[in-house]
């Protein structure tokens, strides 16, 4: 029911969400935003990974960077010396390309102002002592390692390529080094997974008190390979029932530890400030696969790294645009803020005059109907924890069934054509 309703208000009650082919001429920007660069570089294929990635070598990466530096340059051509409030740089693996980290960011302050937030993510089987040295000394303060799990049996199961002492180690590592923030991400509901091995890797996690704990559900996007294994082995997943203790435990163990919930799947130190890379309210992306998002447009660009160089040699490598009305542009700043787990109606009016009573009553009554929303005044509706675990549920169905979509058309078309979600 409340998938449905969340479809009915994100599609069918709206604009349509159709992507066409475009080189994203129009491309204009003329807010505050963040920038994203992709690095699809990854030394191993994990099964459950929908990201776009090819397996490193260092000719590729090599060729890669000049690429992104093109790119980068062409950005800068038309948007100016523009304020960026944040960057963050993903994959893939970032820090296999260490040594090329500080030419990239040279190129990035050269064409922009940054200097806020410069944030990277990385995995335990690939950081270093050496690598955070240099991360430091180029100005990195926000990092998140992809940790997964602290027992061994669940990176085997997932495919992970180090062991449960070298996440540990790199966890200390992190720890020992003051980023701003230092996020470790887990994943949860794996295949046969209860809720005492839940708590054995929140106890562990809780034990280094890094700034940030991310909890993922295991997604099984039917393109990956652990999805079309679901698909063929019937691996059999938690049910809705364990997922629902699991979100709760979660949820309740982190706070009784110190943490506050900061999103659907995050929770922070108090005084921390979040590492998020996906809830900017504008951006702008680099790299193969990377998306931008101006208000007026959503692009993607290409998301084969072949055609990705070539067409850096000429323009954007943009392969697709959809058009976003002022209607999708709020709902899209809704839906972030949903993910967010508080609505900020003061922000609403200030960033587009209008109340938000009069553009989302009936989705904010329904909310509050439900039982979902623990407090409310003049500022902001914050969600209880029911609300976020529909919330969750409701962002389970959104990457399902959305972003699946789109990302299963570029991972066999680079360039797509028309996708109507
Ligand atoms: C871009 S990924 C990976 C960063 C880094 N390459 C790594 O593997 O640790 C960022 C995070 O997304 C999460 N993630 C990736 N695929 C997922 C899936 N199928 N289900 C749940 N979480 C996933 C993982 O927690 C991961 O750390
Ligand atoms: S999960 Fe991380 S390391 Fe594994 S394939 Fe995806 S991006 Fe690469």
């Amino acid at each position: 029911m409340i998938t449905k309703f969340i479809k009915d208000i994100f599609s069918e009650k709206t604009d349509e969400f159709i992507f066409y082919s475009s080189t994203g001429e129009d491309l204009y920007l003329d807010k505050e935003a963040g920038l994203y660069i992709h690095i699809p570089f990854c030394k191993s294929m994990c099964p459950y990974c929908p990201y776009y990635k090819v397996f490193y070598n260092k000719e590729l990466s090599q060729r890669f960077k000049s690429s992104l530096i093109s790119e980068i340059k062409e950005y800068s051509k038309k948007l100016g010396k523009k304020y960026f409030t944040s960057l963050y740089i993903g994959g893939g693996t970032p820090t296999l390309l260490i040594e090329d980290l500080e030419i990239i960011l040279k190129e990035i302050r050269n064409c922009f102002e940054l200097n806020e937030i410069i944030a990277i993510e990385t995995t335990p089987g690939d950081i270093t002592r050496d690598k955070i040295n240099i991360l430091k000394d180029i100005g990195i303060n926000y990092i998140s390692l992809g940790v997964q799990s602290f027992q061994q049996k669940y990176l085997t199961l997932i495919g992970r390529n180090y062991t449960s002492d070298r996440a540990i180690n790199a966890v200390k590592l992190l720890k020992d080094r003051d980023f701003d923030t230092f996020n470790i991400d887990l994943i949860f509901a794996y295949p046969g997974e209860n809720l005492p091995e839940l708590l054995k890797d929140l106890q562990t996690t809780v034990s280094f008190s890094p700034d940030q704990i991310t909890c993922y559900p295991l997604f099984t996007f039917p393109y990956s390979t652990i999805g079309k294994y679901k698909k063929i082995k019937k691996l059999k997943m938690p049910s809705h029932f364990v997922r629902r203790k699991m979100y709760y435990l979660i949820h309740d163990f982190l706070e009784e530890h110190g943490y506050k919930r900061s999103s659907v799947w995050s929770f922070n130190r108090k005084k921390t400030k979040p590492y998020s890379s996906v809830t900017r309210d504008y951006y702008i992306g680099f790299g193969p696969s990377a998306a931008s998002y101006t208000g007026k447009g959503f692009y993607f660009n290409t998301f084969s790294i072949d055609e990705y160089l070539k067409t850096v040699k000429q323009r954007k490598p943009i392969a697709s645009e959809m058009k976003v009305s002022k209607k999708m542009e709020k709902l899209f700043w809704l839906y972030w803020r949903l993910y967010e787990t508080v609505i900020p109606i003061k922000r609403y009016k200030k960033s587009f005059g209008e109340d938000i009573y009069a553009d989302f009553g009936m989705v904010l009554r329904t909310i509050k109907a439900f039982g979902f929303v623990q407090s409310e005044d003049d500022g902001s509706i914050v969600l209880n924890k029911r609300g976020c675990l529909w919330i969750h549920l409701a962002q389970n169905y959104f990457a399902l069934n959305y972003v699946s979509k789109i990302w299963s058309a570029f991972q066999k078309n680079p360039w797509p054509g028309r996708i109507k979600l």
